[in-house]
């Protein structure tokens, strides 16, 4: 008797088994690739789940005392981060991807909460001069428990008349002819290129979007280059938009977004900062000292996009540290608290119009205070 099903078994078994071979190939090629002394299973796994459909032989890895990020103090293993910064302050982590930790928060505000409190906190009355010193009580936070690194850098932005005041909405029409260099580096050079090379690459056709921050129209003109519908910009400063424009811009003061919060819920398509996250909560522009200032914009920007709603955010990155009160420097502790919520799509440096992979070593290429402003993209989950 001949079994009519044996002569298909064998070949969709070898099929299988060479799928396994190359499996393990993948992985083994990842492991050796690794020069950075960080290889380890988390970093397997953070290359694997950028692609599509490796989900399921995703390794869990439960003892994070292997795992290190660099801080100034040197390497410091996730387990010593996660009891001494991140439980602290209401995170968790979830999976040890490296150079950022994926994290969860183990009690998440509401909207409403985000948005009641950063209103109280804002209303605070504030002294005649930012703080000079971070006030004691609340080194610690602002420090996260020390493992940032502090250096002083006093500027005094509160009512200056030597700020900087918004420039060049008169001049729409004229800069949405610009090539990539021009207007891309209109107000930070080559690190402004790279939220060009971000929009260029994540196409925003049909979208609308809200910038934070902004006192040249470069990243709004940006977008709308890119494809994008609508902009709505949130700053301080009273803009006047070119009529021709009105269309598709427009700009409203923090506190009426704040408080009309409920009408911008799950609203927007994608958002966009640049050089504008890092100083909240630091007190140099007159705002209240408040040590989460950043994460709570990180929250409020969460609220405000649509699920899968793209966030374009330029920081300066390296090792965590404050140069108070001028800014913070994004490394992987503050990072990792920054991404909550959102998963990490690429990033762009405006050196090339190609993602890069913020490994590591790259995070870490400067000396402690030293910096890279480039465009991380994020992705609301
Ligand atoms: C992992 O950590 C343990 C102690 O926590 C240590 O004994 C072991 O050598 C480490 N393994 C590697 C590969 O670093
Ligand atoms: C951080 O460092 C300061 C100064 O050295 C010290 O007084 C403080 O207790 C430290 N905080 C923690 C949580 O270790």
């Amino acid at each position: 008797m001949i079994n009519r099903a044996h002569p298909n078994v064998l070949p969709s078994r070898f099929i299988l088994l060479i799928l396994a071979f190359g499996l393990l190939l993948m992985i083994a090629i990842l492991l050796i690739k690794d020069r950075n002394g960080y290889t380890n299973l988390a970093e397997v796994a953070l290359k694997l789940r950028g692609s599509e459909g490796f989900n399921s032989i995703i390794p869990t890895v439960t003892n994070h005392k292997n795992v290190s990020v660099k801080t100034h103090k040197g390497l410091v293993s996730l387990d010593e981060l996660n009891e001494n910064v991140f439980k602290k302050l209401g995170y968790d982590i979830l999976e040890p991807t490296i150079p950022v930790p994926t994290l969860r928060m183990t009690n998440e505000p509401t909207c409403e909460t985000v948005f009641s409190e950063w209103k109280r906190i804002s209303e605070l009355p504030q002294p005649e001069y930012p703080p000079k010193e971070i006030p004691s009580d609340r080194m610690d936070e602002f420090l996260l428990y020390n493992y940032t690194a502090m250096n002083k850098w006093y500027i005094n932005d509160k009512n200056s008349d030597k700020g900087e005041k918004p420039r060049n909405w008169d001049k729409l029409s004229d800069m949405i002819k610009w090539p990539r260099q021009k207007l891309g580096g209109l107000a930070y050079g080559t690190d402004g290129v790279s939220i060009y090379d971000a929009m260029k690459f994540h196409r925003l056709d049909g979208k609308s979007g809200v910038v934070i921050g902004s006192m040249q129209p470069w990243v709004e003109v940006s977008a709308l280059v890119h494809g994008a519908s609508k902009v709505l910009t949130v700053e301080y400063n009273k803009l006047e938009i070119q009529e021709e424009f009105r269309d598709r811009m427009s700009s409203i003061l923090p506190i009426e977004f704040v408080s009309n919060w409920q009408k911008y819920a799950d609203k927007f398509d994608f958002a966009a900062s640049f050089s504008s996250i890092e100083h909240s909560g630091l007190g140099r522009y007159g705002d209240s000292i408040d040590p989460i200032g950043d994460l709570r914009e990180m929250l409020k920007i969460k609220c405000i996009l649509k699920p899968g709603g793209l966030l374009f955010l330029g920081v300066p990155l390296g090792t965590d540290a404050i140069q108070y009160n001028a800014h913070r420097i994004y490394g992987s502790v503050r990072l990792a608290m920054m991404f909550y919520g959102y998963e990490w799509l690429g990033t762009f440096s405006g050196n090339t119009e190609q993602p890069n992979d913020l490994t590591a070593e790259r995070l870490h290429s400067r000396n402690i205070f030293g910096m890279t402003q480039n465009t991380i993209v994020l992705r609301k989950l």
